[in-house]
C-alpha cells in the first residue's frame, strides 16, 4: 500500500499496532448489539479501513501524556462516525468498491444503509453519555460539519463550473479535516492536557486532515472527487498544484507538533504527516 522504504513498512508496523488495538475495542463495542438485526452489517461495514482517524486520536492522547486504555471507546467512536458517513457518502458518490469489497448499500440496500447509520449514531451517542470528558462538543462539530461539507460538495458537483480553490479547500475541510480534528482533540482532552496542547493537537489533526483528503483525491483523479480536477488555475497543472498545497499542510501539522515533549507517539504523529501525503492507496 505505500512505497516499500523501510522507513515507511516502520511506521506502518507501529500504526498496525494501534489498529489492532482499535479492532479490538470496535468488537468490544460491537458485543453490546450482538443480538440485533444491525450487528452483521455493522460488522461488514467496519470491516477493512485503515483506523487512521482513531490511531490519531490514540497517539494524541499519548503525545500529550495520557495512556490510550482511557481514550479507548472514544476512539470507536470516531471511526463509528467515519463509518456512518462513509455508508451515505458511497451513496451520494455512486461508488460501488470500497476497501475491495461491495460498498455498504450495494451489500444491504438502500433502505438497511439509512437504518444502519442512524443506528450508528445511536451507538456514538451511547459512547459519548460514558466519556469522562466533553467530547460530545467535539464530535457534534465534526457531524455537523462533514455533512455541511458533503452538501457543499454536492452543490459544487451539481453545477458544471470550475471550481474556486478556497471553496474546494472549505469542502475538504469541512467533510473530512473536521473528524480528524475532533480525533486529535478529543485525544488530548483525554490526557487532561492544558489548553495550548489541546489546541496544538487539533490544528495537527485538522491540517493533515487536508493534506490527507487533497492526497486522496490525488489518488482516485479519474474517479473520484469531481471536483478537485476542476479547481482553477492560472496557466498551471490542478493536480501539481493540489499535491504541492497538499504537502504544505503535511508541513504544517508536522509545525503543530514541535513544542511537544519528545516521544514516541509525537514521532509517530510526525511520520503520519509524510505518509498522509506520500501514501499510494
Ligand atoms: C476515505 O477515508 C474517505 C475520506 C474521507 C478520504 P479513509 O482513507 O480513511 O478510508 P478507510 O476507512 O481506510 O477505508
Ligand atoms: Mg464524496
Amino acid at each position: 500500500m505505500q512505497q516499500t522504504t523501510s522507513a515507511a513498512t516502520e511506521l506502518l508496523d507501529k500504526m498496525a499496532l494501534y489498529a489492532k488495538m482499535v479492532d479490538e475495542a470496535l468488537n468490544e463495542e460491537m458485543q453490546k448489539y450482538l443480538g440485533s438485526d444491525f450487528y452483521e452489517p455493522l460488522i461488514y461495514a467496519l470491516e477493512g479501513g485503515k483506523r487512521i482517524r482513531p490511531i490519531i486520536l490514540l497517539l494524541s492522547n499519548k503525545a500529550a501524556g495520557g495512556c490510550e486504555a482511557d481514550a479507548l471507546k472514544e476512539a470507536v467512536a470516531v471511526e463509528l462516525l467515519h463509518t456512518e458517513s462513509i455508508i451515505h457518502d458511497d451513496i451520494i458518490d455512486d461508488e460501488t468498491i470500497r476497501r475491495g469489497k461491495p460498498v455498504f448499500y450495494v451489500a444491504y440496500g438502500f433502505n438497511t444503509s439509512l437504518l444502519t447509520a442512524d443506528f450508528v449514531f445511536g451507538i456514538i451517542l451511547s459512547i459519548v453519555s460514558r466519556s469522562k470528558k466533553n467530547v460530545a462538543e467535539d464530535l457534534a462539530s465534526a457531524a455537523l460539519q462533514m455533512c455541511e461539507g458533503e452538501i457543499m460538495e454536492m452543490k459544487v458537483e451539481a453545477d458544471n463550473s470550475e471550481v474556486p480553490l478556497d471553496k474546494y479547500l472549505l469542502i475538504v475541510r469541512k467533510k473530512t479535516a473536521s473528524l480528524f480534528e475532533a480525533a486529535a482533540k478529543i485525544g488530548a482532552k483525554l490526557a487532561s492536557a492544558d489548553e495550548k496542547v489541546i489546541e496544538a493537537l487539533a490544528r495537527y489533526g485538522l491540517n493533515i486532515g487536508i493534506a490527507y483528503q487533497i492526497q486522496d483525491d490525488i489518488l482516485d483523479w479519474n474517479n473520484g472527487s469531481k471536483i478537485a480536477r476542476r479547481v482553477t488555475v492560472k496557466g498551471g497543472d490542478v493536480k501539481k498544484m493540489l499535491a504541492e498545497i497538499a504537502s504544505r499542510y503535511a508541513k504544517e501539522a508536522k509545525m503543530n507538533l514541535q513544542d511537544l515533549p519528545d516521544c514516541e507517539a509525537k514521532q509517530i504523529l510526525y511520520d503520519i504527516a509524510e505518509f498522509a501525503v506520500n501514501r499510494l492507496s
